[in-house]
């Protein structure tokens, strides 16, 4: 009896010094069982759901991690030539529009898959059908407070998902899955987060924020990006909107509608002027080592570049039996598309943001709410947008902030261990960003030696997860 009390004694503190030593030990007997049919498939896992991803939450709403292994590989089965072992670990995340996002699930999983526009998307399931482990985290937003002020302001979010990273690195030996294999997913605002895992892994940059919350002793580098329409590059990319689309004089903001005033015009104008600059010095080379640059007026063999994306998109589409003459944007002689007028493209494409599209004259912009901070709502981030402000009160945010949050920073850098394999779509239709922004990332990626699948795909709007075949063709082929 004394020396079983004893033993009880001794397990309990024993359990307790093991409990304190890894208080992000995921505990890989709490899941349930989950089922689904798909495809024609019954798709069982274990769920880990809700599993809090970081030692000191400051957010238990979004701090949160659900992670789901295919039961075959608790059997020692295999699944599309993967196993327990090897299994790449797929990492969707849902944030849109900068605001807090809660982790994908694969019950109900057609929930939107990120950003603010597109169909549900069906990744989780798609995922685990094909042998991937899925892990999905929640993250802060740009609106979430507590009692001492908002709480989800840039960095937060990025910083969360590197914490997620980290945790599952932290784990990788508990659990299925290859933790040197994640592939981060996601759309927009969700895209953005993406790309800044790819391109910032290990970055001291983010260290103090993930110490705060009690980050897992871990890398938090990845293996592989995937991003629909990222939003990125953030202070250059109102320049970039209006190198494109400055000719076009109406605009249809999610069906808020109207005619540029005269000030507007202005505006766009001197935006549109700044480009080259920002483009040229960026250093550019396109496949034959020539820098890529514009003159004055906006025209160079960087536009030449934008528009043989298009011209690609396009023959695609046309390949396929689609009409191109609606769009009265380009030459076809038998069967190839020869040339894009770019003006008639953009006609065609239509304007949404008005001048400034992202650091809003007003202040109010999903990016003026994104770069706020604990006690103050929304920031200005363009030295122009800052000297032109409507608010009187508006203040621009610091330079290191502004920094973190944009992955064209830390892209092949030294200090960071830049993912090695990535896909980019920017759909053919999306007006939510330039596509400029889009071709700047790809062609960076591909000068400085990473591996870039990157297209504009035709017809498509602002969405993700559309082509999840190809998508997962794709991971198979650099994971394999
Ligand atoms: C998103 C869309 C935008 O137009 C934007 O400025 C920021 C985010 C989104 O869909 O996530």
């Amino acid at each position: 009896m004394k020396i079983s009390l004893w033993c009880n004694i001794c397990w309990l503190l024993s359990f307790g010094f093991i409990q304190a030593q890894n208080p992000l030990r995921l505990d890989t007997s709490k899941y349930e069982i989950q089922t689904q049919d798909f495809n024609g498939k019954t798709i069982k896992v274990r769920a880990f759901e809700r599993v809090v991803y970081v030692a000191n939450p400051i957010d238990l709403n979004h701090h949160v991690l659900n992670i789901y292994i295919p039961e075959e590989y608790f059997n020692n089965e295999k699944i599309n030539g993967y196993s327990a072992e090897t299994a790449p670990i797929f990492f969707p995340n849902r944030v849109g529009g900068y605001m807090p996002a809660q982790p994908a699930t694969f019950i109900n999983s057609s929930q939107k898959g990120g950003g603010m526009g597109g169909p549900p998307s069906n990744a989780v399931v798609m995922a685990l059908s094909k042998g991937y482990v899925v892990a999905s985290a929640g993250a802060r937003g740009r609106t979430n407070k507590n009692a001492n002020g908002n709480t989800g302001k840039a960095p937060a979010g990025i910083v969360d998902l590197k914490a997620a990273i980290r945790f599952l690195k932290f784990n990788d030996k508990v659990m299925a899955g290859d933790a040197n294999k994640i592939i981060s997913n996601g759309t927009s605002a969700g895209g953005a987060m993406s790309t800044l895992l790819g391109a910032t892994g290990n970055n001291a940059d983010y260290e103090p924020f993930l110490k705060e919350i009690g980050a897992a002793n871990a890398t938090d580098d990845i293996f592989a990006v995937s991003a629909y329409c990222p939003i990125i590059n953030l202070e250059n990319a109102d320049m970039a909107y209006e190198w494109q689309l400055n000719k076009i004089k109406t605009y249809n903001f999610r069906g808020r509608t109207g005619e540029l005033n005269a000030e507007s015009i202005k505006v766009s104008d001197d935006l549109k002027a700044a480009f080259p600059n920002y483009l040229n010095n960026l250093n550019l080379r396109n496949e034959s080592g020539k820098k890529l640059t514009l003159d004055a007026e906006g025209n160079g063999n960087f536009k030449e570049l934008v528009k043989s994306f298009i011209v690609a998109s396009a023959q695609k589409a046309l390949t396929s039996g689609i009409d191109l003459s609606k769009t009265n944007a380009f030459e076809v002689k038998d069967g190839k598309v020869v040339s894009v007028d770019f003006d008639a493209y953009m006609v065609y494409l239509e304007r949404m943001k008005t001048p400034p599209a992202f650091d809003a004259l007003d202040n109010k912009s999903f990016e003026n709410n994104l770069f706020g901070t604990a006690s103050i709502e929304n920031r200005h981030f363009t030295e122009y947008s800052s000297k032109h402000s409507k608010d009187p009160s508006a203040t621009l945010a610091d330079k290191q902030t502004i920094k973190m949050m944009n992955p064209m920073n830390y892209i092949g850098d030294k200090s960071s261990k830049t993912a090695k394999n990535w896909r980019v779509r920017h759909g053919a239709k999306d007006r939510d960003t330039g596509f400029a922004i889009a071709v700047i990332l790809a062609t960076t990626l591909q000068n400085k030696g990473f591996k870039i699948d990157f297209a504009l795909p035709w017809g498509v709007q602002h969405a993700g997860d559309y082509d999840l075949e190809e998508l997962f063709d794709w991971a198979d082929s650099i994971c394999k």
